[in-house]
């Protein structure tokens, strides 16, 4: 019985997907598809915890003034809103910027800092890309959550959040690696004028930039049992956002490639989870 190496499927979803390429997803799609995934990982939870356990500390030489906080791609604030809260403990001053493309979710993250509350904490919120606008002004962090894939380009983005830091200031960038969950989104996701980066990317980028980079991996798990229990559902959410584009627009052949590389992948045990690991940088000059 002939048994299909994992690269040999990826080299033949790829060759189906080039000559058939899905459509990608609209803002809106995108952002339903990503409140999906997030909640089928706890990626998130430990990520969240991370963020608030790890960037409070390197900020703390800043008194006397707000903390400046700059983040990009920042969704509708999910982590943005707990990480604000923790720089904000005591009553410690923030001036907390957000820049986000989509409109509403830029408001969402605006009324989720506000919700919180905190009389020291201001927030801007810019309707932007980070290509178009890096706004002013030096901060003390800036962050990139689950946003470098986007960028038009992954050296020229981190030269301009690192422009922006003041003395003493950090950069902190948390992408998906390119294993081996996400060589998915990298043979399936419609290109946007350049394939979407991975932490390899990111990590290629900081040599020669007279940086100290210190890294760390965020274990996570993705439960995809839905595609299989709700494949009309949240299981077509889930392979939609893996994969940044409409699935159900995938020849059968390819769905299935795809769906025999999540099975190779899959844990023992129950259900259907599959890795889901984090690539941090923390950056300073
Ligand atoms: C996967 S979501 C992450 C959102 C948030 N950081 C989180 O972890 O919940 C990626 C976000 O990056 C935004 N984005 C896409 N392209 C961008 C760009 N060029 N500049 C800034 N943000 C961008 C998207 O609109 C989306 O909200």
């Amino acid at each position: 019985m002939h048994t299909r190496s994992r690269s040999d499927t990826l080299v033949q979803l790829r060759a189906i997907v080039a000559g058939a390429p899905i459509p990608a997803l609209t803002p809106l799609r995108y952002a339903e598809t990503h409140a999906v995934w997030e909640a089928a990982s706890d990626q998130r939870g430990r990520l969240r915890d991370w963020l608030v356990a790890e960037l409070p500390p390197l900020v703390a030489h800043v008194r006397d003034r707000p903390v400046a906080v700059l983040g990009v791609g920042v969704g509708d604030g999910s982590v943005d809103g707990p990480l604000a809260a923790a720089l904000a403990a005591g009553g410690r001053r923030v001036d907390y910027a957000g820049v986000e493309p989509h409109p509403p979710s830029a408001g969402a993250v605006a009324a989720r800092l506000a919700g919180l509350g905190l009389p020291g904490l201001t927030i801007t919120v810019q309707v932007t890309d980070f290509a178009s606008d890096a706004g002013t002004g030096p901060v003390d962090l800036v962050h990139f959550v689950h946003s470098l894939y986007y960028v038009g380009d992954v050296g020229a983005a981190l030269d301009r959040a690192l422009d922006r830091l003041g003395p003493g200031g950090v950069l902190v960038a948390l992408t998906a690696p390119l294993e081996p969950l996400c060589v998915l989104t990298d043979a399936v996701a419609p290109h946007e004028g350049h394939r979407q980066w991975f932490a390899e990317d990111v990590r290629a980028e900081l040599p020669g930039r007279g940086l100290t980079v210190r890294e760390a991996v965020i274990d996570g798990r993705l439960d995809l049992g839905a595609v299989r229990t709700d494949p009309a559902g949240t299981g077509e959410q889930l392979l939609d956002f893996l994969v940044q584009g409409r699935t159900g627009a995938l020849p059968a052949a390819a769905r299935a490639l795809l769906l025999a590389h999540l099975r190779d992948i899959a844990l023992p045990g129950p259900g259907w989870v599959v890795p889901h690991p984090l690539h941090v940088a923390v950056v300073t000059r």
